[in-house]
């Protein structure tokens, strides 16, 4: 249905369910939209600041207009657009009123009409006006971007912080399109206002709506915040380290996460299949036990908007034992990728070349061929990288090694020796420690060899007068007990 102006209207934003059923921007039924994809990119040169921001917000230098028509379309087909075309619209000149040039849109036109297109997915930044303009001119409905974006982590938001943070970010998007769209088309309301006195303008009722519903989230997304804040205060007093999973959309985390843990999450060719974080306990081969975690993927250009709505969603990287970055090296632009993941990173305030918290892992490997590919991979931000294939399995015993191995270096690992009896310190023991070794020895005592978090260690100290301080002896105890 052409006609953006309904997708911005306050109607709309009072009738959004703040749940993961929030509405679709262009789904009426289960029928399969019929789509088009553009990717209107900038030929070669440099481009000046203005034009980079109508091209959309970080759009990474370096990355093919092939490589990133690739991408849009991954994410059209992950929320089950059915594309049935799509192209590079090489932009010369950007137009203010419709973006594209008279004949590119005459040419866009034909297209849509011979092939029955309903909504066309431009892949760059849009403004309202020309987002309207386009509409019109193609009779078809027309996203961008961030639209785009917005309706993928729509869909996969699972939790309700995850369909709390879409709902905010969506508003967000709504608010500067109502300034910028309205501005000039502002005009009175009328006497009807239980919205506002008569006499105030519609975009300033529009924006106040909007402001309420994101005042009202924010509070409750305080209130989410705070109580997972609790569960993971009481996970921090369970001695394992937590181990998180961050990487560009489609590296493959999923696929790992599931080789890893055995267990199942949604993974399958579609972008953004872990909108929201899923951690699982898994057993290290030596014992040890971690908590696994997978996040959101990155995504280039991804808007300012939404790199903080899902600031939280990736809080637990602030506070992971180890990152693991990882990569799909058989990616045309998995150079670009590996820049993108680590500019989100940094974000963050996670300095990856900083520290031994990082460990890269290099996916797909079986769809390199070989030495071939090597050179034009670069190197790890630090140390070595582990290679592997999630799909085959291949490599993935070594990354757990890598994984134990890392961690190991980091915790300490006493040596103690409890009376069974003593069901208080046996009890403490078994639930702040990670035990490594026991044993019954000679003389009726219970020999233990427990690993601690760090900040755990003063008090082990403190609490068993006579444990023997094993540290810093990194991996090597665990192959002891091997
Ligand atoms: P997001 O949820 O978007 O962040 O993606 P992800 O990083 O979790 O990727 P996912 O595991 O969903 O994998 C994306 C696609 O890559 C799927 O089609 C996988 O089957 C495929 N894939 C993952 N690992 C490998 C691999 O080692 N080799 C090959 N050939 N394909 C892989």
């Amino acid at each position: 249905m052409p006609g953006q102006g309904s997708g911005f209207k306050a109607q709309r934003i009072t009738g959004m369910k703040p749940s993961s059923g929030q509405e679709s921007l262009f789904h009426e039924s289960e029928r399969r939209v019929r789509a088009a994809v553009i990717g209107p990119y900038r030929e070669g040169g440099s481009r000046s600041k203005t034009e980079s921001a109508s091209f959309g917000t970080a759009q990474p230098e370096g990355r093919s207009g092939r490589a990133r028509l690739a991408e849009a379309l991954g994410l059209a087909q992950a929320i089950g657009l059915d594309v049935v075309a799509s192209q590079i619209a090489s932009a010369r000149q950007i137009r203010p009123a419709s973006f594209l040039g008279k004949g590119k849109l005459e040419e866009l036109a034909a297209l849509v009409g011979a092939q029955q297109i309903e909504l066309v997915v431009m892949d760059c930044a849009l403004s309202p006006v020309q987002q309207r303009n386009l509409e019109q001119a193609l009779a078809a409905k027309v996203i961008d971007r961030t639209g785009l974006i917005l309706e993928i982590f729509g869909r996969r938001a699972h939790t309700r912080e995850g369909a709390l943070q879409v709902e905010l970010a969506h508003l967000a998007y709504q608010k500067s399109r109502l300034v910028r769209s309205w501005t000039h088309l502002e005009r009175q309301r009328g006497g009807f206002g239980f919205l506002g006195g008569p006499g105030e303008t519609q975009i300033e009722a529009d924006r106040r709506l909007i402001e309420e519903r994101m005042t009202r989230i924010d509070e409750e997304l305080e209130n989410v915040r705070r109580t997972r804040g609790l569960h993971r205060k009481s996970r921090r007093a369970v001695p394992y380290p937590v181990v998180v999973m961050v990487g560009y959309t489609n590296a493959g985390k999923s696929t790992l996460f599931n080789r890893l843990t055995q267990a199942r999450v949604a993974a399958g060719d579609q972008l953004f299949a872990t909108l929201d974080p899923t951690s699982r306990a898994i057993k290290l081969p030596h014992g040890g036990q971690i908590i696994l975690s997978d996040t959101v993927g990155f995504i280039s250009g991804l808007p300012t908007m939404l790199i903080k709505a899902f600031r939280a969603t990736l809080e637990e990287v602030e506070e992971a034992d180890l990152i693991l970055h990882i990569r799909d090296i058989a990616h045309p632009d998995t150079e670009a990728q590996r820049a993108d993941a680590e500019a989100v990173l940094a974000s963050l305030g996670i300095d990856l070349t900083a520290g031994r918290r990082l460990l890269e892992v290099w996916n797909k490997s079986d769809l390199i061929d070989g030495a071939s590919a090597r050179p034009s991979l670069g190197r790890p931000a630090v140390g070595k990288p582990v290679i592997v294939s999630a799909l085959t399995g291949q490599g993935v015993d070594e990354l757990s090694t890598a994984i134990e191995e890392r961690l190991a270096g980091e915790r300490p690992v006493f040596d103690l020796v409890l009376d069974p009896a003593n069901g208080h310190e046996v009890n403490w023991l078994h639930k702040h420690t990670e035990i490594l070794h026991k044993d019954e020895g000679a003389d009726g005592a219970t020999h233990y060899r427990v690993r601690v978090a760090l900040e755990w260690a003063g008090r082990v100290r403190k609490k068993f007068a006579r444990a023997e301080d094993r540290q810093p002896l990194a991996g090597q105890n665990i192959r002891q007990r091997a």
